[in-house]
């Protein structure tokens, strides 16, 4: 392992908006912050909002500059990449944006029922020709945010991937979620959202960059399951 991936392991773990719960908390469901991320991460009882599969953390960090009414936490597994949200996070002082190191497996061990009030996924993987359960909008893992999802709480998805669009059509079709909104072509369509939604799908996130240099097209759909 590189010398400045091994920094940025040591630094996350002097940070506290990131927890990195063991395994066995996930596991056996230990995890104290269950059901208390407001009360005792927080200090308060504002909305919770995940981006899952953040990366290096662009939604969370950008929409919570946008509301700092809200709170945002981003999870990914990847310590390396979540170090760079959470380094913005120390050096410009945001108080209402954390990080979770832990499988997106394992999101009902990290949060109480009703817990959460809407979820972000941000270019997740298409994991085409892997197992569909391995999908982060496959019923397994809508089967998981349904447990920790306030009623009504909207999944959104912004990706580049068509394949996993089409995927994620299929499942709110064939399950009977919810549809709210559609689009091939974010960036194309801008003028269709409201101010409020086009200021959040400006964000732009490291995996987005590098797919619009390449021209593709983004996707996107809301919806509750
Ligand atoms: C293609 S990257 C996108 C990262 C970021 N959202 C972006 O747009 O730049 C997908 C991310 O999802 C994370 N990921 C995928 N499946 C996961 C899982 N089951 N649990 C935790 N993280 C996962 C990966 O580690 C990776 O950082």
């Amino acid at each position: 392992m590189g010398k400045r991936k091994l920094q940025h392991f040591a630094e996350n773990k002097t940070f506290r908006h990131v927890i990195e719960p063991t395994s066995d908390e996930m596991l056996n469901d230990r995890f104290s912050l269950k059901g208390k991320w407001g009360e005792e991460f927080f200090g308060n009882a504002n909305p919770i909002v995940l981006e899952l599969g953040c990366g290096k953390g662009e939604y969370s960090v950008g929409m919570g500059r946008l509301y700092p009414e809200k709170n945002f936490i981003g999870v990914d597994i990847k310590g390396a990449r979540i170090w760079r949200g959470a380094k913005t996070v120390q050096e410009d002082a945001i108080p209402n944006v954390a990080f979770l190191r832990t499988r997106i497996d394992f999101i009902t061990s990290a949060f109480g029922p009703e817990e959460v009030s809407e979820i972000w996924l941000t270019f997740s993987d298409p994991m085409i020709g892997q197992s569909e359960n391995r999908r982060l909008t496959s019923r397994i893992f809508i089967e998981r945010y349904l447990k920790i999802l306030r009623p009504g709480g909207i999944i959104k998805l912004k990706s580049d991937s068509d394949f996993l669009t089409e995927y994620t059509l299929e499942q709110i079709e064939g399950h009977g979620y919810r549809l709210l909104e559609v689009s091939r072509d974010v960036y194309g369509e801008m003028e269709r959202f409201n101010p409020e939604l086009q200021q959040l799908l400006n964000i732009r996130t490291h995996y987005e960059k590098k797919w619009l240099a390449e021209g593709k097209k983004i996707n996107f759909c809301a919806f509750v399951p």
